[in-house]
């Protein structure tokens, strides 16, 4: 009995560990892309990406990234709150900042700001991996004011009365954009071959 919990237990602990971090398709250059996205637009920017790279890396949110030894080259991702990385991209970076450093290829922040004056975030961003990123974009993301929790709801309302804007939700997303930066990596690494 106690032979096959054990064995139950290593086959379930191998499951959860494959969920975590999927392990790079047979034959495809081990490419992952962490993000961490907290109403969701940078979830999305992060598929299209993907997208743009043919379904050649697999997605995982930062929170749940596991073991990511099996891959060689990482793209990160954030969204931006009060100048900051989301939570879970900060604390992915502490556990594992060593592999990042080796195997980041490129990062993306989507923001608020234009990305045009987003390169400070950019910059924030890189110096936390301790690396200099092959590839850097900023993409705007959306406000859905439904979605946001009532803090968040309150300081953005704040925010935009103070900064005299409309209070209003938007949908900046840009698939194109997201496509095109996915394909830019693909040839960066095709270039690395
Ligand atoms: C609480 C909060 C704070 C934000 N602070 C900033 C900011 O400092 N700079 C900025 O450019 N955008 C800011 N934004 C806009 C978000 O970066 C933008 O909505 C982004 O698309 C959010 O990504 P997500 O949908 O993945 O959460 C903020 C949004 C929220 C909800």
């Amino acid at each position: 009995m106690k032979i096959i919990s054990i064995a139950l237990l290593v086959v379930l602990g191998c499951g959860l560990a494959v969920f975590a971090a999927p392990a790079p398709a047979e034959g495809q250059k081990g490419v992952v892309i962490v993000y961490a996205s907290l109403y969701g637009s940078t979830a999305k920017t992060a598929e299209w990406i993907a997208e743009g790279m043919a379904g050649k890396a697999a997605v995982v949110s930062a929170a749940e990234a596991g073991d990511l030894g099996g891959y060689d080259k990482i793209v990160l991702g954030s969204g931006i709150y009060n100048n900051k990385l989301h939570a879970d991209m900060a604390a992915f970076l502490e556990k594992q900042g060593a592999l990042v450093k080796d195997k980041l290829i490129a990062l993306f922040v989507v923001c608020g700001a234009p990305p045009d004056q987003a390169g400070p975030y950019l910059e924030m961003f890189a110096e936390k991996c301790r690396a200099k990123p092959l590839l850097a974009r900023a993409f705007n993301g959306w406000m859905k004011k439904e979605l946001l929790s009532a803090e968040d709801y309150k300081g953005l309302e704040a925010y935009y009365k103070g900064a005299g804007y409309p209070f209003e939700n938007y949908d900046q997303t840009d698939k194109a954009k997201c496509l095109e930066f996915g394909k830019e990596i693909l040839a960066r690494l095709g270039e690395m071959k």
